[in-house]
């Protein structure tokens, strides 16, 4: 008989592409939906979507009950970057821990998405991996993979995907928020001398992994989807300019909160250059990306992104 496996977040840009990929491994996809188009893309695909949201706990339960597998991708953020940290990290825990009642005693597998920026840069510009300490301000993190790890102590099974802050492909995510952005600014933006150094993993690759995660993770271990992870911020600016034929311009940390907002001013000044070797070495994961991003952003398929906002600037 097929597994059966229930996602939130899976009518999302990462979510969509765990979805399809399950449905072609044989899984039964249930999902959790917030509207009708979401109901659509999801039914499109081939899973059945269940009405709810990170607020509807009992629905979280009830739902993750009936699953063979748990895999949580939602988050509160999403959509909403000015949302303090302290409210994401509520409102995510709280559908967490509903979604972990459903689990619980059944050694069954829950799936965390956490990301890769949880962990310190390096004193010495060197890769991380996911046994690095973690920054001891939090910066990104609001506790939701310790709060997942702890489900362990309720008799589940628990694995953390890691998340690359640049997850891209399919001319969606980051990048087209920063291509955005910059066409709506007239110039492409980077924090001082754009020098930290950032990770990236193809969309297809995330998804491959939250799979491979799925029939080989091991509890307790969290894994890095991470493909590149020496790519500068000042690097991706120069693409983003490229592609939409504007200028680049550096603007002090200080100006970039204030314009942009804490969130994504710290998501363009941290240096992250996590491994994504653990997940090779351990899953078998080979990430199959044509196009690292750079390349992906000018010649790939964020060419036609850029031309449409091109034209719509014009
Ligand atoms: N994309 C990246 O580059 C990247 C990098 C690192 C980490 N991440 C993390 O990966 C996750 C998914 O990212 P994504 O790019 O796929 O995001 P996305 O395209 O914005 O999708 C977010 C998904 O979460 C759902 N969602 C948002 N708020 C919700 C709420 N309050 N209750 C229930 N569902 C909710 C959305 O539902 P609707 O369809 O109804 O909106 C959608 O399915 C997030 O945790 C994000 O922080 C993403």
């Amino acid at each position: 008989m097929s597994k059966s496996l229930f996602i939130t977040g899976g009518s999302g840009y990462i979510g969509s592409k765990i979805v399809e990929f399950a449905i072609a491994d044989g899984y039964t996809v249930t999902a959790l939906s917030r509207s009708e188009a979401s109901d659509a893309k999801l039914r499109d695909l081939g899973a059945s979507p269940v009405r709810g949201d990170l607020t509807t706990l009992d629905v979280l339960t009830r739902e993750a009950a009936k699953a063979d597998i748990v895999i949580s991708i939602a988050d509160s953020i999403a959509g909403d970057y000015g949302m303090s940290q302290e409210e994401r990290g509520r409102i995510n825990s709280a559908g967490m821990s509903a979604l972990s009642e459903g689990l619980k005693g059944t050694n069954k597998l829950f799936i965390n998405t956490g990301g890769s920026l949880l962990v310190a840069a390096d004193p010495d510009g060197k890769e991380t991996d996911e046994s690095s300490p973690l920054w001891p301000d939090k910066q990104f993190d609001t506790g939701g993979e310790r709060l997942a790890m702890s489900f362990q102590e309720k008799g589940i099974r628990v694995c953390s995907v890691r998340l690359a802050p640049y997850v891209y492909g399919r001319g969606g995510s980051g990048v087209l928020l920063f291509l955005s952005g910059a066409a709506k600014a007239g110039a492409c933006t980077y924090v001082d001398e754009g020098a930290v150094r950032v990770t990236t993993v193809h969309v297809d690759d995330a998804a491959r992994l939250y799979l491979l995660v799925a029939q080989k993770g091991r509890s307790g271990e969290a894994y890095n989807a991470v493909f590149e992870n020496n790519v500068t911020q000042r690097q991706l600016s120069e693409a983003y300019a490229k592609v939409l034929d504007l200028p680049t311009r550096s603007i002090p940390y200080d100006a970039a909160e204030s314009a942009m907002g804490k969130f994504i001013a710290r998501f363009l000044s941290l240096e992250n250059r996590a491994s994504g070797a653990k997940a090779r070495k351990e899953l078998g994961w080979e990430p199959k990306a044509e196009k690292g991003i750079l390349e992906e952003i000018t010649t790939g398929s964020y060419v036609k992104v850029a031309e449409n906002l091109r034209k719509s600037a014009a």
